[in-house]
């Protein structure tokens, strides 16, 4: 027996299942005209690769007919999202992306996108609220005896899809360590009125199986890939993000001093980008230890605390770290065995959990009103960028919630604090502590009048500050003072930034 055999015994452990072992063009000949396919994976990570590229390939040169509902956890890899957006594939795509060319086509009208809280679309698939999955194409680093899924480093809602798709098609990926096996810890949840409380009291409870409980008969084909995931750069720590860390970290030693929370903090959440990349860079320097996490996404930076001990665990649904980062991770995962639980989005952005193990969750605004309502996900009101994510899921239910944003955008012609955010993702009633290069805002316990001034006074970059005073001034002298607003004004900035490229 040859090498690779060696390795594929090791990975397919069934040999019936050795026979359905095919190509990507075979495989994705399963996929027809108006199926809604399903995909594993969270992020650029543990994504399918080689049969969505067959199928885009396959449409463009045949010239084939196809529109699909597209799912998955949150956003994909290139093979995807934009192989899929150029061949014109995508006719509906759910709950998150990041690709500049299907945004595009998104924001051009040609894609419906339905932009979701990442723990809603699990439970829409369960409640059968969305159409059927015809079919879930899955990553796997193996495939058990019994025909379960060994997932590789992103989770998403690939137990779910796999659940309740008719048919399953596996890639098996030669490039992915076999020491992800053991990472994962599958629970699925029951319908109401059947559903129990989920048994984890801490960050580090593993609850169910290291498998995704598939079966032999629902594998319909099996395709052998050696394709490394497309994790995406970080911008580095910059100056203005580095100063929105240090005042975060003010924002939680204070709460220490307060004892609101312990010396260790409470487990902590972090959203995804360079911001969220420095604060915990910054908690790698700090004085804090035993920390824990309990997250959607573990980047390099949260490798980082694992690594100098800083922190204990990390549970996540992914690790998405840079190209680099990816790397290390792989050829250090034994060591990081026992510190990663990888769950499926239902559980990692559970509310219940969230609450109970009372997270602070750290996430980027791209902008706040004066009251405190953020705009994570829409430029101009009109324009969506990503989409909300896990933001919503972790900031309604944290115990702390934080929203950071530089206060100014595109070199100062943009206010990231304007008198009413020209889009609402999360409401003054979920954001507790807005914090920017200038300083932070605690909210809580904040009238709306109180929370302009402190919001205005300690967020709002300089250039900006008078102009904001005077409209919250203006707006109080008018009849009705609880949240003061002049609603012909409430918008002018934006207006004025889309008709001279300039808010002030
Ligand atoms: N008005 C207009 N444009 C703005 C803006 C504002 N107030 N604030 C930022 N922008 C622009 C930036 O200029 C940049 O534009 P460019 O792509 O043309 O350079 C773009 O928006 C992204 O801003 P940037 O500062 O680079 O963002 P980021 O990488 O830190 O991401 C979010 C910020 C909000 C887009 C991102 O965090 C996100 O998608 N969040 C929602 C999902 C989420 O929170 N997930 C994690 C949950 S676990």
């Amino acid at each position: 027996m040859n090498a690779s055999n060696l390795n594929l015994e090791e990975r397919i452990r069934n040999t019936a299942l050795m026979n359905k072992i095919t190509d990507d063009e075979r495989a994705s000949s399963l996929i027809k005209d108006g199926m809604t396919v399903a995909v594993s994976g969270f992020t650029p990570s543990g994504y399918p690769k080689a049969v969505p590229v067959a199928l885009a390939n396959r449409v463009k040169k045949e010239n084939v007919k196809m529109k699909l509902n597209l799912f998955s956890g949150a956003s994909l890899g290139p093979e995807i999202d934009k192989a899929w957006t150029e061949a014109g594939i995508i006719s509906k795509r759910l709950p998150y992306q990041t690709t500049d060319v299907l945004r595009s086509k998104i924001n051009a009208g040609e894609v419906e996108f339905l932009d979701m809280h990442l723990s809603h679309t699990p439970q829409y698939i369960h409640y059968d609220m969305l159409p059927k999955i015809d079919i879930a194409i899955v990553e796997a680093a193996g495939i058990t005896e019994e025909g379960n899924i060994i997932p590789t480093m992103g989770l998403g809602n690939t137990p779910t899809f796999i659940k309740k798709a008719d048919q399953v098609i596996v890639e098996v990926n030669l490039s992915k360590p076999l020491g992800y096996e053991g990472m994962a810890d599958i629970y699925i949840t029951e319908n109401p009125p059947d559903r129990k409380p989920i048994p984890i009291l801490k960050p580090d409870e593993r609850i169910g199986t290291p498998f995704i409980p598939c079966g032999k008969d629902k594998i319909k084909a099996i395709v052998i890939t050696n394709e490394q995931d497309k994790t995406r750069d970080l911008t580095g720590v910059n100056h203005v993000s580095e100063r929105i860390s240090e005042n975060i970290l003010s924002f939680l030693r204070s709460e220490v001093k307060a004892c609101r929370l312990p010396s260790n903090l409470l487990p902590i959440q972090s959203g995804v980008g360079s911001v969220a990349n420095a604060v915990l860079y910054g908690l790698c320097e700090s004085e804090f230890k035993n920390l824990t996490c309990y997250t959607e996404v573990v980047q390099d930076s949260m490798l980082d605390l694992l690594r100098c001990g800083k922190a204990a665990v990390a549970s996540a649904t992914a690790v998405s770290p840079s190209p680099a980062g990816l790397k290390r991770f792989e050829e250090e995962i034994d060591f990081f065995k026992d510190k990663i639980i990888l769950r499926p989005q239902e559980i990692s952005n559970n509310p219940e959990v969230i609450r109970r193990l009372g997270v602070i969750a750290i996430n980027t605004a791209m902008e706040a009103d004066i009251y405190g309502n953020v705009n994570s996900t829409h430029l101009m009101g009109s324009k969506i960028m990503n989409g909300i994510g896990g933001s919503g899921d972790f900031a309604r239910n944290a115990a702390i919630s934080i929203f950071s944003t530089e206060s100014i955008a595109k070199n100062g012609v943009i206010s990231s604090i304007v008198p009413m955010v020209s889009h609402v993702d999360h409401t003054e009633h979920d954001v507790m502590v807005i914090v920017t290069e200038q300083g932070y805002a605690d909210l809580r316990g904040l009238s709306p009048k109180e929370r302009a001034l402190k919001i205005i006074n300690h967020c709002a970059h300089p250039d900006f500050r008078p102009m904001l005073l005077d409209y919250y001034h203006k707006a109080l002298s008018l009849e009705w003072k609880h949240t003061p607003h002049i609603l012909s004004e409430a918008f002018s900035w934006h207006i004025r930034y889309m008709q001279t490229g300039n808010m002030k």
